[in-house]
């Protein structure tokens, strides 16, 4: 097996002096590829400075992070920005689709950074958008689907990159049963076909998707359950 994720000894301090939160203290944590792991914890024990960490889009202040055996403390923000986009597909609990545009266009926009020519853009993300069953929603605006239909052109737009890992922050937070159920379908799907999983979750139901859950405390890992 080879790890996709390394993290040691993480700690992200946020601000300074007497205000300073320390929200990652020393975590550690491996993933191989294909696995498919669920991070439980406390709101506020660092879950999500942890994911922003783990997505590139954050840095740490201080410790090690090897994403699929790079180095990423040794990274400018264009060089992590290129490599997010190479290697990671984010989604979030409130979907941050770009409101006033059509479902494929936000699914394409990705590729757009990428530099990928209009005509394969096009195809990829009508591919993508085909997985998570919305062909026939390419072009209707955020405002026109449901928050289930919408957390599926970002799950469409997080992987239309084909990336190494999909990084999920509480993904079903906002949705009804039905929609949760179809969202943690699709990422079962994902897995299955050999894309590693990181979902955050407070769901005992939801962690169950995955192969072991990771519970953080106070900016550490308390525990394993396989
Ligand atoms: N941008 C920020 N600036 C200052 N403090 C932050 C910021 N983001 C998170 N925090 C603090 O860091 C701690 C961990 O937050 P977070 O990672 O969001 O936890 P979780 O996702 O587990 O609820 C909390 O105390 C939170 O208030
Ligand atoms: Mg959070």
């Amino acid at each position: 097996m080879s790890p996709v994720i390394e993290v040691r000894d993480l700690r992200k301090t946020y601000g300074n002096g007497d205000t300073a939160v320390h929200a990652l203290r020393g975590l550690d944590l491996i993933v191989q590829k294909g696995e498919y792991i669920a991070i439980m914890g406390a709101s506020g024990s660092g879950k999500s400075t942890l994911l922003n960490i783990l997505g590139c889009l954050d840095i740490a202040t201080s410790g090690q992070y090897l994403l699929d055996g790079i180095d990423t403390g040794e990274f400018d923000e264009e060089q992590l920005s290129l490599l997010r986009n190479r290697k990671i597909g984010f989604v979030f609990q409130s979907f941050n689709l770009v409101p006033r545009t059509t479902a494929l266009a936000n699914v394409e926009l990705p590729l757009v950074y990428a530099g990928v020519r209009r005509a394969q853009r096009r195809e990829r993300a009508l591919a993508a958008l085909e997985l998570v069953g919305l062909q026939d929603r390419t072009h209707h605006r955020p405002n026109e689907l449901s928050g289930g239909q919408q957390q599926r052109v970002a799950i469409a737009r997080a992987l239309v990159t084909s990336p190494a890992i999909v990084l999920a922050d509480e993904p079903t937070g906002n949705l009804d049963t039905e929609s949760s159920r179809e969202v943690l379908g699709i990422l079962d799907r994902l897995n299955a076909s050999g894309r590693t999983v990181v979902l955050i979750t407070h769901e005992d139901e939801v962690a169950s998707h995955a192969m072991r859950t990771v519970r953080v405390v106070d900016g550490k890992v308390a525990g394993v359950l396989v």
